[in-house]
């Protein structure tokens, strides 16, 4: 029987609970389909954080470059400065990896309330396609200030002073900036892949920018968006401000289906999403490197307060377990998992306290493993 080998990294908060969810339905879906999972925990997280120093250290970077899918829960802990574990384990995975996409489905599951009233499944199916390592998340950025030296400080001091006519001097104001950078072939590559997307869907692209705003940027972004979509005459597309896309997404989000978005505006409407899509105990994501090693994880975070508790719902993982398997090509598996989400959302029986339940994050992950061995 086929063997895959899945590293996972439950990490921070709820993150063991759900993960321990996901992993009982995908062994379920590899009952069903002829396969094992063996799965290969990393203690990486907070805790182990504190306890050594280290985040993710050097060499396991090349040992998980040996598997296709990373399964990942969640990190952050009030107990660690704010992007210390975002910036040292969620970024680092996603930018050693080159995850470039960050793929983000919003579809409202039957048996599931949006809270956009008249709006209902058949309104409510599109898929985000987040640019994943450039834009402002390049990294590029500094403070300049007295005691705080910066390498270029008088340049930037004196840059800022001439462009506003000001007179900031090194003694007195702070400045900060953080650059928002995109590159024409990483943003091709997004193009290219969304438009994929589409074709297979049978659907159209939005693009979204804030190009009217920040035109160098996003003027580059709608120049490839424009010569990729040549190269699919079939595919319909349109451009959306960010400010706007806000507007839309909640007021008609049957218009959409295929959303290709710069990085920022990206993390942004996709927390839009979740909550049109029922909430983020419903919202799933896969970061994404075709021909690499992707990682997937539920969108929400690791939601300290409810830590131990058995209680947050387990199908945002369960629904990045089912897109893990998907990128492992095992699309039927794929399909049965959705297919058990489907159902218990549906039948509405054993939901946790999110969906107006009382069921516990295990009795959810139970039921929908046996909705995947026991189809009806
Ligand atoms: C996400 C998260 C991260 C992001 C945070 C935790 C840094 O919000 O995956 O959407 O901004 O990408
Ligand atoms: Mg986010």
């Amino acid at each position: 029987m086929k063997t895959y080998t899945i590293p996972v990294i439950p990490g921070d908060g709820v993150g063991p609970e759900i993960i321990a969810e996901g992993k009982k339905v995908l062994e379920a879906a590899g009952r069903v389909h002829g396969f094992n999972i063996k799965w290969r925990e990393y203690p990486y997280g907070a805790e182990y954080y504190l306890e050594t120093g280290e985040l993710i250290p050097e060499d396991i970077f090349n040992e998980l470059s040996n598997y296709r899918a990373i399964y990942l829960g969640s990190v952050g802990d009030a107990r660690v400065p704010p992007g210390v574990l975002e910036r040292g384990i969620l970024f680092a995975l996603r930018f050693f990896f080159d995850q470039y996409i960050n793929l983000r489905p919003i579809k409202l599951l039957a048996g599931v309330q949006t809270p956009i009233r008249g709006k209902g499944p058949e309104d409510i199916d599109y898929i985000v396609v987040r640019e994943n390592s450039e834009d402002l998340y390049v990294g590029v950025g500094g403070r300049v200030k007295r005691g705080n030296a910066h390498h270029d400080a008088d340049v930037i001091r004196s840059l800022y002073n001439v462009k506003f006519g000001l007179d900031i001097d090194s003694d007195s104001d702070e400045i900060a900036y953080q650059v928002g950078m995109i590159s024409a072939e990483g943003t091709r590559r997004v193009m290219q892949y969304a438009f994929e997307v589409a074709t297979k869907r049978g659907g159209h692209v939005s693009s979204v920018d804030k190009m009217n705003a920040m035109t160098d940027i996003y003027g580059l972004w709608r120049e490839i968006f424009d010569e990729v979509a040549a190269y699919y005459p079939n595919v319909k597309t349109d451009f959306n401000l960010v400010d706007a896309m806000t507007m839309w997404l909640v007021k008609n989000p049957e218009w959409f289906d295929v959303v290709v978005t710069p990085n920022l505006f990206g993390d942004i409407i996709t927390d839009l999403g979740a909550m049109v899509q029922g909430g983020l105990g419903l919202a799933a994501g896969g970061n994404i490197n075709p021909k690499g090693t992707s990682m997937f994880e539920p969108i929400h975070g690791s939601a300290p307060k409810y830590k131990g508790l058995n209680k947050v719902n387990p199908i945002a993982t369960i629904w990045a377990g089912a897109m893990l398997l998907e990128n492992l090509d095992e699309g039927p598996a794929a399909m049965s998992v959705m297919r058990a989400i489907e159902q218990n959302l549906r039948e509405g029986k054993i939901r946790t306290f999110d969906l107006g339940g009382t069921s516990t994050t295990a009795e959810v992950g139970t039921d929908i493993a046996g909705h995947v061995e026991k189809p009806e």
